[in-house]
């Protein structure tokens, strides 16, 4: 079956509008994607219809509630392809999962003198986790470099590590670069040496397929805003073995088998590891957009995305005094760019006026900045239902970018 992005974007209601008078032409799906409008009524009806507290309550409404949030579980485990729902712990985001991690089994396999491994093409949400834990234990941080492209250098990394390496932390796709990381074949060469490994997925689970059991990766996280699903909730993957093993994070409610005074017992896997009560809706809301993806099928989103990232990577050549930032052979719908003699937020405020929406900045990715000697880039970042006429509205955009600075 054809993919029909028009039909696609019919889903999207957000999509209909104008932006000081042109159409919106939203191109900042790295920062967050848009909602379906199965994803909006999922979250409308929930609220009119069933919202209740879950995992507490006899009454019907409770039990509806519980029912659907932990479906959505299931959904998740499908679609990651974990071995078992008790694998799949509900948090806020990609950055609560590392933490989480950071501060549970870091802690207590990371001592003095230790080493984490990452690579010079994380998230801050994947750097400042382990340098908190690196600094509290007296362990080292230490970073695989990247070459001009904005690709690891595989050689750099196994020389890195070595029998003190306690924990490898690598993002899966750049959200500044869209570079594809080889991350199997990473995870492979840890293991080796017996070293776990976990996976940022916050930019490579809405465009790539992901199976953790073919990665054989130890930890994965991913944010459900990202994918089409609502902001504040994300999903930790972990081994069953590992996550068991490991302490809990937060105390709280439903996190507990038993409390007394003098001694708490703890719940069993997942709920170790959601205190508190959850974002439910959000659960739910994350549920409707995996089914939503799988709709669409995930490999029909990455090959038209990847069309459009071939498209949209040789008109953006043309543009006189454009460079792309990040030109690795694996990529995936980024387009990062800077413009000869202008500053990306000069860049990104003249298209919000054409009605383009992309980031400018850092995007949270300040030592990739440091590593191309720029202080900043454009992006431009796509979805499901970007067409090729919008890679035109950005083009065209640019053009009006060049005639006010010329
Ligand atoms: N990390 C997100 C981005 O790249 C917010 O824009």
């Amino acid at each position: 079956m054809t993919y029909d992005v028009q039909r696609v974007r019919e889903d999207f209601p957000i999509l209909r509008q104008t932006v000081h008078g042109r159409p919106l032409v939203y191109l900042d799906n790295a920062a967050t994607a848009q909602k379906p409008q199965s994803v909006i009524d999922t979250l409308v009806r929930y609220y009119t219809e069933e919202n209740a507290n879950i995992h507490r309550g006899v009454h019907l409404l409770s039990q509806r509630a519980t029912q659907e949030y932990e479906d959505a579980r299931a959904k998740v485990q499908r679609f990651l392809n974990a071995a078992s729902t008790e694998e799949i712990v509900f948090v806020r985001g990609a950055t609560e999962g590392i933490n989480l991690v950071a501060q549970t089994y870091g802690r207590r396999h990371v001592g003095p003198g230790d080493e984490v491994v990452i690579s010079a093409m994380e998230h801050h949400s994947n750097i400042v986790p382990w340098q908190m834990l690196c600094e509290e234990k007296g362990a080292r941080l230490r970073v695989v470099p990247i070459n001009d492209d904005g690709e690891i250098l595989l050689d750099e990394y196994e020389k890195l590590l070595g029998p003190k390496t306690k924990f490898v932390s690598l993002v899966h796709v750049s959200n500044a670069l869209g570079t594809i990381n080889p991350v199997g074949e990473m995870i492979e060469m840890a293991h080796r040496r017996g070293v776990p490994v976990l996976v940022d997925g916050a930019q490579s689970v809405p465009h790539l397929g992901v199976d953790v059991r073919a990665l054989d990766c130890d930890f994965f996280v991913f944010s459900g805003h990202k994918l089409y699903g609502p902001t504040g909730i994300g999903v930790l993957y972990g081994k069953r073995a590992l996550l068991k093993a490991m302490p809990p994070w937060q105390g709280g409610g439903d996190m507990i088998s038993s409390v007394t005074f003098e001694k708490t017992t703890y719940n069993t896997l997942p709920y170790k590891f959601e205190a508190g009560t959850p974002n439910i809706a959000g659960g739910i809301g994350l549920g409707a957009a995996i089914d939503y993806v799988n709709g669409l099928g995930v490999d029909a989103i990455a090959a038209h995305e990847h069309e459009l990232l071939e498209y949209g990577t040789r008109e953006l050549s043309k543009v006189p005094g454009l460079r792309l930032i990040g030109t690795a052979r694996h990529k995936a719908g980024v387009l990062s760019f800077v413009l000869e003699g202008v500053h990306p937020h000069d860049i990104g405020t003249i298209l919000d006026e054409e009605g383009v929406a992309i980031r400018t900045g850092h995007h949270c990715v300040q030592p990739v900045m440091q590593r191309f000697g720029i202080p900043a880039t454009a992006r431009a970042s796509l979805g499901c239902y970007n067409t090729r006429e919008e890679i035109d509205a950005l083009t065209r955009a640019l053009d009006r970018v060049a005639e006010v600075f010329g």
